[in-house]
């Protein structure tokens, strides 16, 4: 990189407080949960802002200048200050677990002002899936230079942590170790994500799952994440990692956008802050397994339906949005915003949404002024400022149809946004295959693919509904199908080769008389025998709604 002379905010303002200084082998001679040891957490933790800010203002300036730059001097000096303040007994090493935070094994808890820094730090260690950075008193300025200039010449999108790894070995960078994020599984009992039969799958939506998942993990905390105990055991399975993973990150999404409805129904005050790093969350898990993250969409909770259709309405457009090219960057601004496309319906009384009976035509004009009370709504939000316009557009847009036959009705001419086209189809699917909207019975997923293709042109983008049905598959993820061994399965993804895409990955789940069968095999449909034909077939759809089949257990 070279020495751009860039005139900008300089970066260094970010630094609020003078450094603490901190007496030297104070803590031995504190009295472990004594008051003074209180203070002196306090002073650690202060301390590791401080480091935060400074680890901050280093990498962005990194950005910018060389590492010989004199611009660098002042983050440098600041954090080897630091380093020498707080890692003179061992080395100080920054966590992150579960999006906080922590200075060994203490939260970092940040205040509004703060927020902004931590963050862009948090986003930076999730990116390379960092769990714990360390510095020790062997770090010397030119450590601290030729780490950020290799951190900021590295993309994270071909490289990964191992590689970085690998650089500071290779570079002789002393005093720096990077550690990997630690996986921590969900603990198992009665009642838990964890608990996926039949008769518990429907327990497994947000309400459940948000209080369990997370909070499981949370409690274990840095300190004891290592630990290989009953409960708190690393997943050695990947792909169970994978899904308890993806159960905890739905949970979390349906979690913070339950939060922010409910305050928006009592007037209260909107962070998104929360809701957006949940949705970051699912597009890193959605870059590695996007069909196990898809599979989450046919979770049908049905008292828990508003959220998790907006849930469900997020996942399907990030997954259209990234196979239409949308930047990656905006990913989750376009989640966040499909997150909240009815938010409008918070003007609507609950009486009205949860009504048993059909809708009055009065029930109807409230139905229809959702997409502009959202718009509203949104624009009263405290927060709304860093936040694109789409997000109003989402709300505004999402059922007005390519060809205008939905409503808000318009006088003016207009031109519905990529976000709202993308909205349209992710809302129209996932209403029409769950059962609550409009009190209509669901309709199983590929005959709902079928009807949206009859309108193809007309009320969507005819190519973003092709890319749509690639993304769900021409059999949709949680289908129901019947083999021509008389066993029933469920459709797990979609093909990976595009010329058999009637032949997606599925799981059987009955044996040929129709009896269920747990752990039933994983069948690749495009796979052939030594003859050349095709191993397995699907010889008919199975109706999975008409059946009353929950499909969704296969996923969650
Ligand atoms: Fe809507
Ligand atoms: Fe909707």
């Amino acid at each position: 990189m070279s020495d751009i002379k860039i005139k900008e905010t300089p970066v260094e303002d970010e630094q609020a407080q003078p450094i603490l200084t901190h007496e030297k082998s104070l803590s031995q001679k504190i009295a472990h949960g004594s008051e003074a040891s209180d203070i002196l957490d306090q002073q650690m933790v202060s301390l590791g802002i401080q480091l935060v800010t400074q680890l901050n203002v280093l990498i962005k300036t990194s950005r910018i200048y060389e590492r010989t730059n004199k611009a660098l001097d002042k983050p440098v000096d600041a954090m080897l200050t630091l380093i020498k303040t707080m890692a003179h007994d061992q080395p100080v090493t920054l966590r992150l677990q579960n999006d906080f935070l922590f200075l060994g094994d203490s939260h970092l808890k940040v205040n509004a002002q703060q927020m902004a820094v931590a963050t862009s730090i948090i986003d930076v260690l999730n990116t390379w899936k960092i769990g714990g950075m360390t510095f020790s008193l062997a770090a010397e300025s030119k450590d601290l230079r030729e780490f950020a200039a290799l951190f900021v010449s590295f993309d994270p999108g071909n490289k990964t942590i191992e590689d970085l790894q690998k650089e500071i070995r290779a570079r002789g960078i002393a005093g720096i170790d990077l550690e990997e994020q630690r996986q921590l599984q969900i603990r198992k009992g009665p009642g838990t994500a964890g608990n996926t039969g039949p008769g518990t799958a429907g327990n497994t939506g947000p309400g459940t799952a948000g209080n369990t998942g997370p909070r499981t993990a949370g409690n274990t905390g840095p300190g004891t994440a290592g630990n290989t105990g009953p409960d708190g055991t690393e997943n050695a399975d990947p792909k169970m990692q994978r899904k308890a993973n993806g159960r905890n990150a739905y949970a979390k999404v349906g979690g913070s956008v339950g939060t922010l409805t409910q305050s928006a129904r009592e007037g209260g005050t909107v962070s998104f802050k929360q809701a957006r790093r949940a949705i970051q969350n699912i597009i890193d898990l959605m870059v590695d397994d996007e069909a196990s993250i898809l599979g989450l969409t046919t979770l049908r909770c049905h008292d828990q339906y508003t959220h998790n259709h907006s849930v469900n309405v997020s996942l399907l457009s990030i997954a259209l949005a990234n196979r239409a090219g949308y930047p990656k960057v905006e990913l989750a601004d376009l989640g966040l915003a499909a997150l909240f496309h009815d938010m409008g319906k918070s003007t609507i009384p609950m009486e009205v949404l949860n009504k048993p009976g059909e809708f009055t035509d009065e029930d109807w004009v409230a139905m229809r002024n959702h997409p502009t009370e959202g718009v509203l709504g949104l624009s009263k939000m405290r927060g709304i400022t860093n936040l694109p316009g789409r997000m109003a557009a989402a709300s505004f847009e999402h059922h007005m149809n390519l060809d205008f036959s939905g409503y808000p009705k318009l006088t003016v001419p207009w031109t519905i946004s990529l976000t709202g086209r993308i909205l349209t189809i992710a809302d129209c699917y996932d209403a029409m295959t769950s059962s609550r909207v409009y009190r209509r019975e669901p309709m199983s997923p590929s005959k709902v693919l079928n009807m949206m293709l009859s309108k193809s042109g007309k009320s969507f983008d005819a190519v973003l509904l092709k890319l749509f049905v690639n993304c769900v598959g021409i059999l949709p993820i949680g289908s129901l199908v019947m083999l021509d061994t008389n066993e029933l399965a469920v459709v797990l993804k979609p093909a990976v080769d595009k010329a058999n895409t009637e032949r997606p990955f599925v799981r059987v789940i009955t044996d040929p008389q129709g009896n269920s069968v747990d752990h039933g095999r994983e069948i690749d449909l495009t796979e052939k025998n030594e003859t050349g034909d095709f191993r397995d077939n699907i010889i008919r759809l199975i109706d999975n709604t008409e059946y009353k089949f929950d499909t969704s257990r296969y996923f969650v």
